[in-house]
């Protein structure tokens, strides 16, 4: 079984079969939904999609404290190698790699590319999203923060568990998500990167309403924990 947490608003855990520890999208001490803490989360690999600081909040002292390499995109993982002395495994949009625990890929999303962390110019880049194939019925994608695209026809049949983002003005919306369901089919969605802050308020409930039968619509809170 896969094991993943929301910590809150992007940030999830994920523990693959073999005991590898995922952390997704760092966001902690700024992050107003959860009191979870760097020194609280274990980490063998962190994924970032992009450089905004509601992904990467807390990345620089996670990495730090756990070691653990970093997947992301060359930029944001050039950065973190030569600022930080972080291992990183770089990637770009299309491009996967085989890790032990499994492939992960990285996708394309529709959004901004600054990255949001102390002397980084120079090293923006494009956001990313990523496929995490854990096995069998373990396919997860995270589409990070994005709009909806005509890209994400190009993951039917790929993805078992979806997250997706419903928050409107950053991100897709919920009627944009849901279309991102059609293109994608996976069994089971999970939306997130909503009701963190007033902007991004979302009636979940309505959402999961126009889901329907498309999809199990798992809701989230933080804190929560979903085995597949
Ligand atoms: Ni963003
Ligand atoms: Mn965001």
């Amino acid at each position: 079984m896969a094991t993943l947490t929301f910590i809150g608003h992007s940030t999830f855990t994920l523990q693959a079969d073999d005991g590898a520890k995922l952390v997704i999208d760092p966001f902690l001490t700024d992050n107003p939904v959860t009191e979870v803490t760097p020194e609280d989360l274990e980490a063998d690999f962190i994924l970032v999609t992009h450089g905004h600081h509601d992904h990467v909040g807390d990345l620089i002292p996670l990495a730090s404290q756990t070691g653990a390499t970093i997947i992301a995109s060359y930029e944001i993982a050039s950065y973190m190698e030569q600022k930080h002395g972080c291992t990183v495994s770089p990637h770009h949009i299309g491009g996967g790699v085989s890790y032990p625990f499994g492939y992960v890929k990285m996708t394309s999303a529709l959004h901004g590319g600054k990255l949001d962390l102390p002397g980084a110019e120079g090293f923006t880049t494009v956001p990313g999203a990523f496929l995490i194939d854990l096995g069998e019925g373990q396919r997860f994608y995270y589409a990070g923060d994005t709009g909806l695209s005509i890209e994400m026809q190009l993951l039917k049949g790929k993805v078992d568990v979806a997250a997706l983002p419903i928050g409107d003005r950053f991100t897709m919306g919920p009627g944009d998500a849901v279309t991102a369901v059609e293109f994608i089919e996976p069994s089971v969605v999970i939306p997130f990167h909503y009701d963190t802050w007033p902007e991004i308020e979302q009636d979940v409930s309505a959402f999961v309403d126009a889901v329907g039968g498309l999809a199990d619509v798992q809701v989230m809170q933080p804190g929560a924990v979903f085995e597949f």
